[in-house]
């Protein structure tokens, strides 16, 4: 299990000249479940690229369990770092969903019993069993996402980082988001999101770091993060509290991120 350090980190793109991150300082211990939130073009997924090496650092350094990101190769940081897109149209180009599932793996090196266990269990997961020979194009936009997911899910990595996972999911896909990143968890492994959903994000992670123009402003657990004390904070990158979060306020009850810890403050009252 590995952590990931992130040093004085600044990414600017030649492209406009956009300084997207200016100067983060970040650690991730292994098997911590974080969020990651904040306004669109604040720098969460230029952040994220740089754990797997797909952006390099303008300036500062990541490390990957103390190694220096630079010194790994792409191949290298990809069995450790595991990112699932944004846009799945990005990721996925194999013809059929078992193409694209044991792509990732076969290129780690599994092959046999050990390669068909982890598609079948990322596919399981995901909720995609039984669409081995779909064409992914058929599936639909959600599914689409969900099949990224699975692709990512079957290499294994220590590290799993998942850029807007639950966007365009129904509840059941919500719940099946939360459900991979809780078995993940549950396996020791590092899970990071990036999440426009508060109520996903207050539900499922432990720490939740919040970005504004390429900087951390708030890095907190979510009774923390969503206590009437940060909602300026959190406005300043145009984000709201969770319902919850406001209606325990309202009736004094403290912080109540989630609908089951209002609930737990609305019994005990
Ligand atoms: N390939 C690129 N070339 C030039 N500028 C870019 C590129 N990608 C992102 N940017 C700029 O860098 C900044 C940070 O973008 P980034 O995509 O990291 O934000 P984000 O927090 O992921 O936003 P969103 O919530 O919209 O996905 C923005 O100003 C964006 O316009
Ligand atoms: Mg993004």
């Amino acid at each position: 299990m590995i952590e990931l350090r992130a040093e004085g980190l600044i990414h600017v793109y030649r492209t406009g000249a956009v300084r997207a991150l200016d100067g983060v300082d970040l650690v991730i211990g292994a098997g911590e479940r974080v969020a990651l939130i904040g306004q669109n073009g604040s720098g969460k997924t230029t952040l994220v690229r740089h754990l797997n090496g797909l952006l390099r650092p303008t300036e500062g350094r990541v490390l990957i369990d103390g190694t220096d990101a630079r010194e790994l190769t792409v191949g290298q940081l990809a069995s450790r770092v595991g990112l699932v897109f944004q846009d799945p149209d990005r990721q996925i180009f194999a013809g059929s969903v078992r193409a694209e599932v044991e792509f990732g793996p076969r290129n780690l090196g599994r092959s046999g019993n050990d390669l068909r266990s982890a598609v079948a269990d990322a596919l399981t997961a995901t909720g995609l069993a039984g669409e081995e020979a779909t064409n992914p194009y058929d599936l639909g936009q959600s599914r689409r996402k969900l099949l990224a997911l699975a692709s990512v899910l079957a290499m294994r990595t220590p590290v799993l980082v998942l850029d807007e996972p639950t966007t365009g999911q129904d509840a059941r896909g919500i719940e099946r988001v939360q459900g991979v990143v809780e078995a993940a968890a549950g396996e020791g492994r590092t899970v990071i999101a990036i999440s426009h959903d508060m109520r996903f994000v207050a539900e499922t992670f432990e720490r939740v770091i919040v970005m504004r123009a390429g900087r951390i402003i708030l890095d907190a657990p979510p009774a923390e993060a969503f206590a009437a004390s940060s909602w300026e904070t959190l406005r300043s990158t145009y984000l709201e509290p969770t319902l919850a979060a406001e209606v325990g306020d309202r009736l004094g009850l403290g912080s109540t991120p989630t609908d089951a810890s209002l609930i737990e403050a609305l019994r005990a009252g």
